[in-house]
């Protein structure tokens, strides 16, 4: 249906219904309660009207109702008997090619359900089948014989999805769908995301059969009151941070296929191969399913929840007598609830008594909180997703939304081929980058200068709003004098962006009515990354396109499911939950009101210093929950070194993870899929997550273990439920104060701030005045400065590492998923002028060495990298990816520069190592 402004009034066999302006017959038959066959149709998709199954009769002509516009005062006759028997017909002629099993009693297809509804049976389908299966995908299976090439899914993945993988082939009765390269599905360009799955009327295309022997989503779909249908629970994805509404189906205690839930407040019936199918990590016999103790010995033996909570509080307890609160430390998640983030802090504020939790935002996104802070005062995203998608000019910078947010990729490809410009400023050519119209591919390292060239270039030909900037700006002068000597020219020199592709990039922007910027880790993983955000806020602000409507601002991709939440919660040394800062007085006080504790007013320790402080011997114990700290932070040699040193470690996880092995308490953890609980996508709603299946064996959520311990130390943490976390929450932080669970059950997803009850919530910020105490937006009058690492003769390659689109950050639950068949290994990206000056091919085995750690990966030669350049993603920790990562970090807020670290590469076989190695 397409959404349009006035409503429209028709009669549908005589009763008048009201449809949206752009609705279609099909749309209005709906409203009327009629029920059409409409084998061709999708909400998701544009109507063809290729089937001819929706004929109705409008103004005395026979129409098909997906394809007729809903005009007003139309009078619509639909089930009149002559109607019936012509769809009937339609059916029945489409069944005719099919064999009798497409109507057989099991199959639970939208087709077999149309044809027991207008009574068409097996016996009308008499087709001799023989055309083939292809059953090469681990998530797909074909069935030709069952195609009725309607078409659904080659536009699901075309026009949804954006892949173009698949088409019709063949000539009249014998067409159906292939994948467009010709070859097995499983080698085609699939990406997974089962939109074809989902869309499929007939059964051609179908998942593995799940718990329930679900195989399409049409049985999902059946709804309550049917005695066959699995029972759907609707929750929040648990893998990035794009936060999409999945219904996961249950049968006998185990999911049975994840679908996208169609009104999804930001996924819109999409999904991507992870949150889709990447379930099975739930059941793997990996799962930890009881607490571990460390025993005399140096073995982890099992033991029950009250031995296990006992001695934590009392090794707690030992560690504060012995070294203070401030020996204790905690790291909490963003793969945790936000109520399980408020708990943790509350625990470790009012328990233990010190500010030292952080959370694993340190490592990727804790620039975007500071630089966003600095320049419109608060530390989220500007605008919402469903506003970013109405832009006309997209400047995408350090993001591979199409791999590691492939739902958000997919949108705003599908917006860049509706009309939108885009600019895409990466170092590799990936993704969007390939419809851009204009890739930039700065030096990594170098996104400040490339930021303050296309300032310079606004500034210079006059693209800014000035109006804007005298009233709602500060810093013109400054930052007009800094980019003066930032020249095309000079840029180019800096970045190696050639001087016409920034001017061409900058009048894109600097020329669109409604430009938006997003972002990802290649802004923030730097040396200097708040200086990155804040200069590439600097944009928007010269422009206007902040807080106005002329405009979709600033907006990061966050990279975790809950990075956002765990740092609204107050997971920070200097923040409690609403970003009251832990030094103020009146923030302090409020908690303390509501905790009925003193809360301590130093700020504690960042997740690096943290370690360093384990290494000097000054910490005493530390809890990591939900992160796997020794696969995941940089230079994972001196994390290792830090939890050796500490005293005592606590490790909350689901499977026996690298930091596993260092704890001496390791506590089963329940996961997003069996819990309870809110997170907070990158567009600052607030969702509901949900229970589908319980926790395996003594598994429990990380809400339970941190009242387990509180209580075993003697002290209560109030709040018995994650719903009464959320509640308290709000009355510790104004910026929440108007959500709870309730509200999210009755309204799906609110963006804060949500200061009020009975008041929305804030999807776009700063319509009347930012956030900073002078109400302005700052420009950031910052220089460039280089990284922290350069490519040398001993080290002649520049690595950056990101995320592959089969798996998720440390890979330990992808990895344990069929998802491990799609992509069973990390790759290292090369150009092919480097592989063979350095006599690397395709596919060999490769060693690449830092000036931090060494590791061992299969060369991928492709031109997507650029000469000089390697790509690798941390999926598989066993390939020592983060050994190489150095200790630099960025200044403000010390995020690890994972993104520009200087490696030699050496095809296994060849002597390593030594200066000219490479
Ligand atoms: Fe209307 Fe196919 S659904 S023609």
């Amino acid at each position: 249906m397409t959404e349009g402004t006035a409503r429209v009034t028709l009669e549908v066999d005589g009763r008048a219904v009201e449809v949206p302006g752009g609705a279609s017959l099909l749309d209005a038959a709906t409203a009327a309660g009629v029920e059409l066959p409409a084998l061709c149709s999708d909400t998701r998709l544009g109507p063809v009207g290729s089937c001819r199954t929706c004929l109705v009769r409008a103004g005395g002509r026979l129409v098909a109702a997906c394809v007729t516009p809903a005009a007003a005062g139309a009078r619509v006759s639909a089930v009149a008997a002559d109607l019936v028997e012509l769809r009937r017909d339609a059916v029945r002629t489409i069944v005719s090619a099919l064999p009798p099993y497409a109507l057989g009693p099991q199959m639970p297809s939208e087709l077999a359900r149309v044809c027991r509804t207008l009574g068409i049976g097996p016996e009308d389908a008499r087709g001799a089948g023989g055309r083939g299966r292809d059953d090469s995908h681990p998530y797909v299976r074909l069935d030709r014989d069952l195609c009725i090439a309607c078409g659904r899914c080659v536009r699901m993945c075309a026009d949804v999805q954006g892949t173009f993988a698949l088409t019709l082939t063949g000539r009249g009765a014998d067409t159906a769908v292939a994948p467009g390269t010709g070859g097995p599905w499983a080698e085609s360009d699939c990406v997974s995301c089962g939109g074809c799955v989902d869309t499929c009327p007939t059964g051609a295309i179908t998942q593995p059969g799940g718990g329930s022997g679900l195989t399409s989503g049409e049985l999902l779909r059946q709804g309550p009151g049917d005695p066959a249908a699995p029972a759907v629970v609707r929750t929040t994805c648990g893998f990035c941070g794009v936060g999409c509404a999945l219904d996961v189906a249950v049968g006998d205690g185990a999911v049975a296929a994840v679908l996208p839930a169609l009104d999804g407040p930001v996924n819109r019936g999409h999904a991507c191969v992870k949150g889709r199918f990447a379930h099975g990590f739930a059941v793997s016999p990996e799962r930890l399913t009881t607490p571990l103790l460390r025993q005399d010995d140096g073995r982890l033996e099992p033991v029950g929840w009250d031995t296990a909570a006992a001695h934590v509080a009392r090794r707690l307890a030992d560690a504060i007598t012995a070294g203070g609160p401030d020996s204790v430390a905690a790291i909490s998640s963003a793969r945790a609830t936000n109520e399980e983030n408020y708990l943790f802090q509350k625990f470790m504020r009012t328990v233990v008594g010190t500010n030292n939790i952080d959370n694993c935002s340190r490592l990727c996104h804790a620039p975007s909180a500071a630089g966003l802070v600095a320049s419109f005062g608060l530390s989220g995203g500007t605008d919402s997703f469903d506003d970013l998608v109405r832009a006309d000019c997209l400047l995408v910078v350090g993001a591979n939304p199409v791999e590691a947010h492939p739902v958000v990729g997919a949108r705003l490809l599908q917006r860049a081929l509706r009309g939108a410009r885009l600019v895409v400023a990466d170092p590799r050519k990936v993704g969007l980058a390939r419809q851009a119209d204009v890739h930039l591919r700065p030096r990594p390292g170098t996104n400040v200068a490339l930021f303050h060239g296309l300032a310079r270039v606004l500034l210079a030909e006059d693209l800014v709003d000035h109006r804007f900037l005298r009233e709602r700006a500060s810093g013109l002068a400054e930052l007009a004098e800094l980019v003066a000597s930032y020249t095309p020219e000079h840029v180019a020199r800096v970045t190696g962006v050639p001087a016409a592709d920034l001017i061409a990039a900058a009048r894109l922007y600097g020329r669109a009515e409604r430009p938006a910027i997003v972002y990802g880790l290649g802004v923030t993983e730097h040396l200097h990354g708040t200086d990155g955000v804040r200069t590439l806020a600097n944009l928007a602000i010269l422009r206007g396109a902040v807080g106005t409507d002329g405009g979709f601002g600033v907006n990061p991709l966050r990279g975790q499911n809950n990075v956002q939440g765990a740092s609204d919660m107050g997971a920070l040394p200097d923040l409690l939950p609403g970003y009251g800062k832990v030094t103020d007085p009146a923030a302090r006080s409020r908690a303390e009101a509501v905790w009925g504790r003193p809360v301590p007013a130093r700020p504690g320790l960042r997740i690096p210093d943290m370690f360093a402080a384990a290494r000097a011997g000054r910490l005493q114990a530390l809890w990591v929950l939900g992160e796997d700290v020794c696969a995941t932070d940089p230079d994972t040699g001196n994390v290792e070194e830090a939890l050796t040193a500490c005293p005592f470690v606590v490790c909350s996880e689901l499977f026996p993870s690298r930091t596993a092995r260092h704890a001496d308490v390791v506590l089963p953890a329940a996961s997003w899929l069996e819990k309870d609980g809110t997170f907070v996508n990158f567009d600052r709603r607030f969702q509901r997550v949900r229970p589908a299946i319980s926790p395996p064996g003594h598994a429990r959520s990380d809400f339970a273990a941190l009242h387990a311990v509180a209580s075993a130390m003697g002290r209560g943490l109030d709040c018995p439920t994650p719903s009464a976390a959320l509640a308290e929450c709000a009355r510790t932080a104004p910026l929440f104060a108007g959500l709870s669970h309730e509200r999210l059950d009755r309204e799906g997803a609110v963006a804060w701030p949500c200061p009020d009850p009975a008041g929305p919530g804030t999807p776009k910020l700063y319509g009347e005045r930012f956030a900073t105490p002078d109400g302005l937006a700052h420009l950031a009058a910052v220089p460039y400065l280089p990284p922290g690492e350069a490519p040398d003769d001993a080290y002649p390659f520049v690595l950056v590492t990101g995320r592959r689109w089969a798996h998720y950050n440390s890979g330990s639950m992808t990895r344990r998923s069929g998802n491990l068949g799609l992509a069973p290994a990390d790759h290292l990206d090369l150009h092919p002028d480097d592989a063979a000056r350095h006599g690397i091919r395709d596919g060999g085995d490769v060693v690449v060495e830092s000036r931090h750690g060494r590791a061992r990966l299969t060369a991928r030669v492709t031109s997507e990298i650029a000469p000089g350049q390697v790509f690798c993603a941390f999926h598989f920790p066993a390939s020592g990816v983060n050994r190489l990562t150095s200790g630099h970090a960025d200044g403000v807020t010390s995020c690890p520069e994972y993104k520009v670290t200087a490696v030699r590469v050496l095809a296994v076989g060849k002597r390593a190592g030594g200066p000219g190695g490479a």
